[in-house]
């Protein structure tokens, strides 16, 4: 996990995204270990369920998928991710309304919290494999940000 301010490049720690809201925590990314430490991080946050979403370059429309997943939005659940393999970038919205930059790859687990303000995309490798936590009936619904700005 690599973190920083968007606009200026300030590097964040651990410490400073746990301020602003973020849970992350690093579980190598092995069946002993992580099954284990996800099921821990469930009962934690009242997650019932789980699956595994891949995204690679043979995924259909992924340029399509990418769009929706770079516009601004929220969701009225957590949004809960275990990376297994590949990386991704997430941009999360600060508390100063800032965005923050958090590149994550195997072994970390991320939830940016119910009702916050983020966007997704992939970096160049363009591949992912993640495993998503959730309530047995999540509301996975984007809520776009009315007049999103700084889409870049
Ligand atoms: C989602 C992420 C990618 O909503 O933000 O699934
Ligand atoms: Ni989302």
């Amino acid at each position: 996990m690599q973190a920083k301010y968007l606009t200026t490049d300030q590097p964040l720690s651990i410490d400073d995204i746990s301020q602003q809201g973020i849970l992350y925590d690093y579980i190598l990314p092995h069946p002993t270990q992580y099954q284990s430490a996800l099921d821990i991080w469930k009962q934690r946050r009242g997650y019932q369920s789980h699956d595994e979403v891949t995204l690679t370059p043979q995924t259909p429309n992924l340029t399509g998928i990418i769009e929706t997943f770079y516009k601004e939005h929220l969701h009225t659940d957590d949004e809960a991710r275990y990376i297994l393999s590949g990386s991704g970038i997430f941009d999360v919205r600060s508390k100063q309304d800032e965005w923050m930059r958090i590149s994550v790859q195997a072994g970390d687990l991320i939830i940016v919290p119910a009702n916050t303000y983020h966007r997704f995309k992939l970096t160049e490798e363009k591949s992912i494999t993640a495993v998503r936590l959730f309530k047995d009936n999540p509301s996975w619904v984007p809520v776009y940000r009315p007049q999103a700005i700084n889409q870049e």
